[in-house]
């Protein structure tokens, strides 16, 4: 890069000693100067992504080498702005010219740069070292008394049934979160510096700003009003489900959840599954056999990626990143055309195979906007945060889930789903719902939250406990003063707007695809692959135009902006089945139709087990035979959780079961004596449970019978 960063200011000093002055040239010396300040911005985006990615992978002066950077970031974007500022001088742009205008723009308006140097030093050492702190401390309580990493926190926490060591887990992490006082009064007030430093008299109108949307925050509040019945909705029935009727209306504890601060729901989903939850268990199971976590996971999404006529992805994004590592995935991009990195986790899950799909298509995203000519560096990685750079991904992630990609992928088969189709996508909602719903709220809850403290609309002395109190009444859940600490947005000032409105717009894309579809039975995946370009066109554009702008296109409608109804709409089928939850009709009849004939087994499926495990929750009264099932459902888990800690109850007993597995041999041999005797021991009370499973749903149907013959008698 030096070379030619150097070529271009002998071209730039040559235009400047020149002397002439016509329009012309003083539009090419202000092209030159934006071109050289552009390379510049990736010299430093270059060795910042170096220093932080030795910072992710542990090297020893990772941390070290990354506050370097990141502190000498801030010095050179408040150069280079008062260099563009200088250039400026003397010269109007033209009307006309919309590039150049946007470049200088936002290279004018860096956001938090501009912050004074002790600033900004401030800043980037309190979220630095915070983040890294609690990516690399071993002193968390994974419930089983012995210090564990993240990781392996993330993953306990998803399992751990015992509400105290929830607890205990959640409070471990909370130790190395850090100190909400500094936050207080050190970081969050740097965002009224950094908005007068932007011209910008209030922290609200720099949000709007930032987020390239006038009036977010008021839009966002006119969006959640219509979005938080059904929020209510989920959260009673959480409730419900979780702590029985009284708990119904009341906050939530977080740590019951399984989340570390509420703003992700996804890992109570078993305790959550309405009666037939098939496609569920099917696909969890399906995952863990395929092993769909990690590399994998990005390698599905890359197909998916193709199905939809994208290409592929560049090949050293498999070589260079590491998939053993946590999650949420980060990217890290050197703003150079296509050299971006990840570091994923390879657990298994729903959720992170969602998060995969997202990440890959970020990283599609990323690819298509700097393959597009026009987009130098300015207009890839503006410092503005965009809805559609969040929608778009998000929208691809609901795609993974289509029963068309499903049955592809292999997760499920399309014909079994056709059978339920209703059914199955309630309980696909369901999952989908437990994700984005609490992250909406929490992002408007997070936004809203700073922006009354740093107004002053909270007395002093209730500051540190105001958090609290924000979530209690916003979110409907108890969380503890400091948990928002964990995340990175809130450690580095950045607001949550521009993703709230992309998980708006997702929907809102999701929508206006599936509409124009023929019928509901059609392939979404193949239809928006006919139909790509509204998305590529948009991806293409980076960051060269303001994302409101690109939205008309995007959804292909007239409808001027963001709207609730894609939301609600997608959810229509959970609101129902809500509803009928929460006030059960009295002629309460299930809409489930069961399959005629039983589907074939496919190898290594286990249709039975997922009936057994969710049968005992529903019945009612203490017969012998359930208080039978449920001793035997408790120890069976223990003996599954000797088997293998690692992955679920469905998952491990396909994935163990060497009566029905061929291309497992490895494994099996590998298996010491005294896991054969465990797996006898699981195959003789597999089949016991099998027997009692038999019995319950024969009881159970023969239930529905008499049901049905005495309403059709009343009706009589
Ligand atoms: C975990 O580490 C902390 C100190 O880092 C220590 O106080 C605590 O006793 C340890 N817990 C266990 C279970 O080892
Ligand atoms: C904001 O800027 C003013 C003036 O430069 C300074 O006195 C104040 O300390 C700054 N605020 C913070 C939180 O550093
Ligand atoms: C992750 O994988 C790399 C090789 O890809 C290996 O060197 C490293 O030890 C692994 N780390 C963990 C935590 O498993
Ligand atoms: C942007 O690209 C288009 C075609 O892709 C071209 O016509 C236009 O001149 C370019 N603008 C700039 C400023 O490079």
């Amino acid at each position: 890069m030096r070379p030619s960063a150097s070529l271009l200011s002998i071209y730039f000093y040559a235009l400047l000693s020149s002397g002439t002055s016509s329009s012309g040239d003083d539009r090419r010396w202000l092209v030159a100067l934006v071109d050289l300040v552009e390379l510049d911005y990736v010299d430093h985006c270059e060795q910042r992504a170096t220093a932080t990615w030795n910072e992710l992978i542990g090297s020893s002066k990772g941390l070290s080498t990354k506050l370097e950077r990141d502190k000498a970031f801030g010095i050179f974007s408040r150069q280079q702005t008062s260099e563009v500022k200088r250039g400026l001088t003397g010269y109007t742009l033209a009307s006309n010219d919309d590039v150049l205008r946007r470049k200088v723009k936002l290279l004018l308006q860096p956001g938090d740069t501009l912050l004074e140097t002790e600033q900004w030093i401030r800043l980037v050492t309190f979220g630095d070292t915070a983040l890294h702190r609690l990516r690399f401390a071993t002193n968390y309580d994974c419930g089983n008394n012995r210090n564990c990493t993240l990781r392996e926190l993330q993953s306990s926490l998803a399992r751990q049934q015992d509400e105290e060591k929830l607890m205990s887990m959640k409070k471990s992490w909370e130790q190395n979160l850090p100190n909400m006082n500094e936050y207080l009064e050190q970081i969050l007030p740097l965002l009224r510096n950094a908005s007068k430093e932007n011209n910008y008299d209030t922290v609200e109108e720099y949000w709007d700003f930032l987020v390239e949307y006038e009036g977010a925050i008021l839009k966002a509040r006119e969006l959640w009003d219509n979005i938080k019945p059904l929020y209510i909705k989920l959260h009673k029935y959480v409730s419900l489900r979780l702590k029985g009727a009284d708990a119904v209306g009341k906050p939530l504890p977080v740590h019951l959840l399984k989340s570390l601060n509420g703003d992700d729901w996804s890992n109570i989903i078993e305790s959550l599954l309405p009666q037939h939850p098939a496609v569920y268990q099917k696909v969890h199971a399906n995952l863990q056999l395929k092993d769909l976590g990690g590399i994998n996971a990005f390698k599905t999404a890359v197909n998916l990626i193709q199905e939809l006529g994208l290409g592929e992805l560049e090949a050293d994004l498999w070589t260079d990143s590491i998939f053993n590592s946590t999650c949420p995935p980060i990217l890290l991009d050197w703003c150079k055309p296509n050299k971006v990195r990840v570091v994923s986790c390879k657990d298994v899950s729903f959720v992170n195979y969602v998060e995969a799909h997202e990440a890959a298509m970020k990283i599609k995203y990323k690819e298509i906007a700097a393959l597009h000519s026009n987009n130098t560096y300015i207009l890839r990685e503006a410092p503005r945060y965009s809805a559609t750079f969040e929608a778009i991904p998000g929208f691809f992630s609901l795609l993974a889930l289509n029963p068309h990609a499903l049955s592809r992928t292999g997760l499920f088969p399309l014909d079994i789903f056709s059978y339920n189709a209703n059914h199955h996508r309630l309980v696909l909602q369901l999952i989908t719902a437990l994700r984005d719903l609490p992250k909406l709220n929490f992002y408007l809850a997070a936004d809203e939250w700073r922006l009354k403290v740093l107004m002053g609309s909270i007395p002093y002395s209730k500051i540190a406990s105001s958090w609290r109190e924000f979530r209690k009444d916003f979110s409907l859940l108890e969380t503890s003063d400091v948990d928002l600490l964990g995340d990175p947005y809130i450690l580095f000032n950045k607001p949550f707007i521009g993703k709230f409105m992309g998980l708006i717009l997702k929907y809102q894309i999701y929508h206006s695809f599936a509409e124009e579809l023929i019928s509901d039975e059609s392939d979404l995946v193949q239809y928006v692959s006919e139909n790509n370009e509204r998305i590529s066109d948009t991806m293409m554009q980076g960051f060269g135009r303001v994302w409101p702008e690109m939205v008309n296109d995007l959804l292909a409608t007239r409808e001027n902006g963001l709207e609730y109804t894609g939301l609600t709409d997608y959810y229509r089928l959970l609101d129902d089945y809500l509803d009928k939850q929460l006030d059960p009709p009295k002629d309460a009849s299930d809409d489930y139709v069961e399959p005629i004939t039983e589907p074939i087994p496919e190898e290594n499926e286990i249709i039975e087990f997922s009936e057994v495990n969710t049968e005992p929750t529903v019945k009612k009264g203490g017969t012998h035979e359930d208080l039978l099932s449920n001793v035997i459902d408790t120890g069976f888990n223990d003996l599954l959780s000797k088997l293998d800690a690692e992955t679920s109850t469905v998952g491990v007993l396909e994935i163990k079961n060497p009566v029905h597995s061929g291309d497992q041999s490895k494994d099996t041999k590998e298996a010491s004596y005294n896991t054969y005797w465990w797996i006898g021991i699981a195959v003789a009370l597999a089949i016991i449970i099998i027997l009692i499973a038999i019995i319950a749903r024969k009881r159970h149907n023969h239930r529905k019978q008499l049901e049905r013959q005495r309403r059709e008698n009343s009706h009589a």
